[in-house]
């Protein structure tokens, strides 16, 4: 991508964003040199470091799926739903059922000019800017568009964006917030870098923290465990990602299987 054409905003394109960064891990072409900059001091030290986005999109996809076609779910938060690549939120939901209807919410404008230009006339999808860390402005706007009935069961997708709060923003404290909105019968689903006591995830988290992206923390499964408080987990429950209900495409034995966890919770 060449940076007249990624920049419609007043945005600073020397600086790595989340979301081309794990587009540019998954193979795309959304990226500019500083986010190139950014994949690579992760794959100098975990050179698999791709295969946990993979991990991570495949999770969310076999979640929705789960979600739509087993839980009977028919609205879709997805909060830091990053840039809509093939096999996205909506494509999955609605291939499983073509009414259920999903708002995106990111805090990054290329994020949702994309998503915008993608659903032009889908009256089904809305994208909404917000921040996880401004949980009541988020929720408001959300409400506003009168997409979602919130009143109603809903699942909220958290996938890939908490381990991207410091430690300082309370993390625990934002994904409470957001577990207060759910109704009974609605849904969580979360995935997360994942500190299993092993060098590779401190290693990583280093060149996260200070390879030019700036976050990305590896969360203990007991810091994971917390952010589903109060909810049921799903079967398997919370687990390494790439076992979470697998499928023919879900591999077998990555060698990053460690570094990535994902659950679904209800609340009763
Ligand atoms: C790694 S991408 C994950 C995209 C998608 N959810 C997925 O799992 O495939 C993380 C996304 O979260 C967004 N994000 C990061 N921090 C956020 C925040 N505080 N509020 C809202 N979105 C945020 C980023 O802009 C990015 O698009």
């Amino acid at each position: 991508m060449d940076e007249e054409s990624a920049a419609p905003f007043d945005v600073d394109l020397t600086r790595a964003s989340i979301a081309r960064v794990y587009d540019y891990l998954l193979g795309g072409k959304e990226y500019l040199d500083a986010d190139r900059r950014a994949a690579d001091a992760m794959t100098n030290v975990v050179p698999e470091a791709g295969d946990i986005a993979r991990a991570n999109r495949r999770f969310l996809r076999r979640g929705v799926s789960y979600l739509v076609r087993e839980a009977g779910v028919r609205q879709i938060l997805d909060i830091g739903s990053g840039l809509p690549g093939d096999g996205n939120v909506k494509e999955v939901a609605q291939a499983a059922d073509p009414d259920v209807r999903v708002t995106y919410v990111d805090n990054d404008p290329i994020v949702l000019a994309h998503a915008r230009a993608m659903l032009a006339t889908d009256e089904r999808t809305a994208a909404v800017p917000g921040d996880l860390r401004r949980p009541d402005e988020l929720f408001d706007r959300v409400e506003a568009m009168q997409l979602l009935d919130l009143d109603e069961p809903f699942a909220v997708l958290l996938s890939g964006v908490v381990h991207h709060l410091a430690d300082d923003e309370d993390p625990g404290g934002l994904v409470a917030a957001v577990r207060a909105r759910l109704c009974p019968g609605s849904y969580l689903l979360l995935s997360h870098f994942l500190d299993d006591d092993e060098p590779r995830a401190r290693a990583l988290e280093r060149a996260c923290l200070y390879g030019g992206l700036g976050s990305g923390r590896f969360r203990t499964w007991t810091e994971l465990h917390g952010y589903f408080d109060g909810l049921e987990l799903v079967e398997p429950g919370l687990v390494y990602a790439n076992d979470w209900r697998p499928d023919a495409s879900t591999p077998n034995g990555s060698p990053v299987t460690t570094l990535y966890a994902g659950g679904v919770g209800r609340k009763p």
